[in-house]
């Protein structure tokens, strides 16, 4: 049963054997991990490898089909609003209000997480300030590129200042100057102390950042350990070469 803020052996998410099916696809295929508190931890793999379907089902958004997993100590599926009460979320796809500024929603997003007005107000204007987003946020989103809507969705998950954030593929879409900025920015979150799970297509920049990454295929872990050790155990100089030598396994086997 949940215990608030003491995590297990120093593990803030708990993952067990986790199971999700989607009619003949098996999109999770009996994932178990532990994620440390204050980790910044990359979770990769390829297109259609089941990250988003993990992390959804993590978020409460998705039932499992078999598996439990705790998110401090609660469970995601008993025990759903509590772990929403500790979580930010920047899902893949933006669900935004097209007819709201960005300002607007989220003010919004903060209302939902249940803050009081003022401290939205000064919440706010700091994510904004500090994504150089200030202009862009009184813009109505309706005219977002898609690299706006993702720094925004990126705001929309920091404004409750969640201890665990969950970033799906948070850079998509965003050009050179807004991508090198928000990666500082994910950076700072662990200097903040904050537990960061980061899905991303952008290798190099998940071996400088993570502590440890999960490289999953299918559904399954094929890799753990931190970019340096996974490195070393396959005598290869960046984090992208494993990840190319280890994925695709079934493409290349022609199963
Ligand atoms: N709602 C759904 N219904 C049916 N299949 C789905 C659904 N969501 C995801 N899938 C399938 O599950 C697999 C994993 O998808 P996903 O978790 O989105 O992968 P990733 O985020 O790693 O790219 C894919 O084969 C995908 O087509
Ligand atoms: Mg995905």
């Amino acid at each position: 049963m949940g215990n608030g803020s003491a995590a297990q052996n120093g593990n803030v998410i708990v993952i067990k054997d986790l199971v999700k099916q989607f009619d003949d696809i098996t999109a999770v295929n009996g994932l178990s991990l532990e994620i440390r508190k204050g980790e910044m931890f990359g979770f990769l793999g390829p297109n259609g490898a089941g990250k988003t379907t993990t992390i959804s089902m993590l978020c409460g958004l998705l039932e499992p089909t078999r598996g439990t997993a705790q998110i401090a100590g609660y469970d995601i599926g008993r025990e759903t609003q509590k772990v929403k009460g500790l979580i930010g979320v920047c899902p893949q796809q933006a669900a935004v209000f097209p007819f709201l500024t960005g300002l607007e929603n989220l003010r919004l997003f903060g209302s939902l997480h249940g803050m009081e007005t003022p401290a939205i107000k000064q919440r706010v204007e700091t994510l904004v300030n500090q994504a150089g987003f200030a202009d862009a946020a009184k813009r109505k989103t309706k005219g977002y590129s898609g690299g706006m809507m993702r720094q925004l969705n990126l705001m929309i998950a920091l404004v409750s200042d969640p201890e665990i954030v969950f970033l799906d593929e948070p850079t998509v879409g965003m050009d050179a100057r807004a991508r090198r900025r928000t990666w500082e920015y994910i950076g700072a979150l662990k200097d903040q102390g904050k537990t960061v799970i980061l899905t991303t297509h952008y290798i190099e920049e998940a071996q400088a950042l993570s502590d440890r990454v999960a490289i999953i295929d299918y559904g399954e872990l094929i890799a753990l350990g931190t970019p340096e050790a996974l490195m070393e155990e396959h005598e290869a100089n960046d984090l992208e070469t494993v990840f190319l030598n280890i994925t695709g396994r079934r493409i290349m086997e022609g199963l």
